[in-house]
């Protein structure tokens, strides 16, 4: 296919509407001139007509005399002069003009009642020199007779002048109109090749240059404002993308870098049994760390990449944090930490089961991590207009209110000193956000220093 340019295009619509109106316009004016000519010529063929009849009632010598006069006349607009017969009511010739020779103007036997009833009657043919002729045929009522005079038409030079002069105006219009199209499309689309050029310079590294803005408020400024959040939000994906890649491979290296040295000190003189179990125990805590970090990137890699495939089903929650709390019991039982179930009912979710373990594993997790020995975590779940409500408390170490709106940031961890001795990779509730918002829900905390914490899920019923 032809590659046009939208300027060429625009330009090709422009001429080609302009130019079918002028068309359209040059025609209906050429007609209703036609027309009006024609109109003229019969009127003045029925004056004429009816000056014959009466110069034949009056007496033959005089009509000839006339006829004789009128057929040799070669006036501008009467140029060939003019044709005159008469016809008996039967339509034989009983008398025709000496121009007309052995010719006839042309009459059909049944037109001839017609007329002779009083209908006068007009034709266009054209006649053995292939003239075009417009003839009229009239009655003489009283000797019941025909009479015919016919002129020459087609030398009409007015309206072949006209027609040449509205040709020639139109050609005139139709490249003007083509090449004034094609300026108004290059002024229209000056400021999208200048957003081009813009746009040009914007790369990958220099995601922060934005289009620039003008006053008017047309198609043009609101492409360029839609180009320009389009823009924003490229340049956040790519720095979150940085940031996340920066941290990632921050944190996979710090625990890779201990496991290293505590290998090499181990290695550099030789030790006991129990000094090589120490290593390799603490290696091996190492590694699980390092083998959850890595699981939850990959979780929130696929999430971000929205390949994260949710196989949702109906369930009830109430099973679900039972049994969750059940397995918890096991880690919080050595720490003296009481798991409670307060309040708790059936609610029965569409939620993909794998998920929805994961999120409230997350939490009563993190609430055994950061509680205090002796401490105590309360689970409740109910349902609240059409809502389903869980809520973990505990009261352990709490977030502070500076922390707290960081804490679903990846890889943040409050108050690093305090709870240096927890390992955790900072992800678990980056995960657990993207969790119960993919399930159209919402999670919320609220705590308090040293106090504790409570994390709020709502995710919708059914
Ligand atoms: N129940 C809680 N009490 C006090 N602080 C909490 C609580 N839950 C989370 N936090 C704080 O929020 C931070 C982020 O929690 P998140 O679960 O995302 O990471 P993590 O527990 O450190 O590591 P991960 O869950 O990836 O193993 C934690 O490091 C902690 O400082
Ligand atoms: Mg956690």
């Amino acid at each position: 296919m032809t590659a046009w340019t939208i300027r060429t295009k625009l330009a090709l619509w422009y001429t080609s509407i302009f130019g079918g109106m002028l068309i359209l316009f040059g025609l209906l004016i050429y007609f209703a001139f036609s027309y009006a000519n024609n109109e003229r010529i019969d009127v003045g063929l029925k004056e004429e007509a009816d000056g014959i009849a009466h110069y034949a009632q009056i007496s033959m010598d005089s009509f000839k005399e006339y006829v004789g006069h009128i057929s040799d006349e070669r006036d501008e607009e009467w140029a060939a002069g003019k044709y005159v017969a008469i016809l008996d009511r039967a339509g034989n010739l009983q008398f025709r003009s000496g121009n007309l020779t052995d010719a006839h103007l042309p009459l059909q036997g049944h037109q001839i009642n017609e007329i002779l009833s009083g209908k006068t009657y007009f034709k266009t043919a054209k006649n053995s020199m292939g003239r075009l002729l417009r003839i009229i045929t009239i009655p003489m009522k009283d000797t019941q007779q025909l009479i015919q005079i016919g002129i020459v038409v087609n030398k009409d030079s007015t309206l072949n002048i006209f027609l040449l002069i509205l040709t020639a105006l139109g050609c005139f219009a139709i490249i003007g109109s083509w090449f004034g199209g094609r300026f108004m499309a290059k002024k229209a689309l000056k400021p999208i090749g200048r957003m081009i050029k813009e746009l040009q310079k914007i790369e990958t590294e220099h995601l922060r240059k934005r289009l620039t803005l003008h006053p008017a408020k047309d198609e043009i400024n609101e492409l360029s404002e839609v180009i320009n959040e389009m823009l924003s939000r490229l340049e956040n994906s790519f720095n979150q993308t940085r940031q996340f890649t920066a941290d990632a491979s921050h944190e996979l290296r710090t625990p890779i870098a201990i496991m290293k040295a505590g290998i090499e000190v181990t290695l550099s003189k030789e030790r006991d049994i129990h000094g090589y179990q120490q290593v390799l125990a603490s290696t091996l805590e190492d590694l699980r760390r390092l083998s959850k970090i890595i699981e939850n990137l990959f979780i929130l890699a696929k999430a971000d990449a929205g390949r994260y495939e949710l196989h949702t089903e109906r369930m009830n929650l109430y099973p679900v944090i039972m049994e969750i709390a059940e397995q918890l019991k096991l880690i919080a039982e050595p720490k003296n930490i009481v798991v409670s179930m307060e309040k708790m009912e059936d609610a029965f979710i569409e939620g993909d089961a794998l998920l929805i373990r994961m999120l409230l594993l997350n939490l009563i997790d993190n609430a055994v991590k950061y509680s205090h020995p002796k401490g105590i975590i309360r689970l409740s779940l109910c349902k609240d207009n059409g809502w389903a409500k869980i809520a973990i408390l505990d009261n352990g170490i709490g977030v502070s209110q500076e922390d707290i709106t960081h804490i679903f940031d990846r890889f943040y961890r409050a108050n690093k000193a305090r709870t240096a001795d927890h390992t955790g990779g900072g992800l678990g509730l980056s995960i657990c956000q993207w969790i119960v918002k993919s399930h159209r829900g919402t999670i919320t905390v609220k705590s308090e220093l040293c106090k504790g914490s409570i994390f709020t899920i709502t995710l919708p019923t059914c």
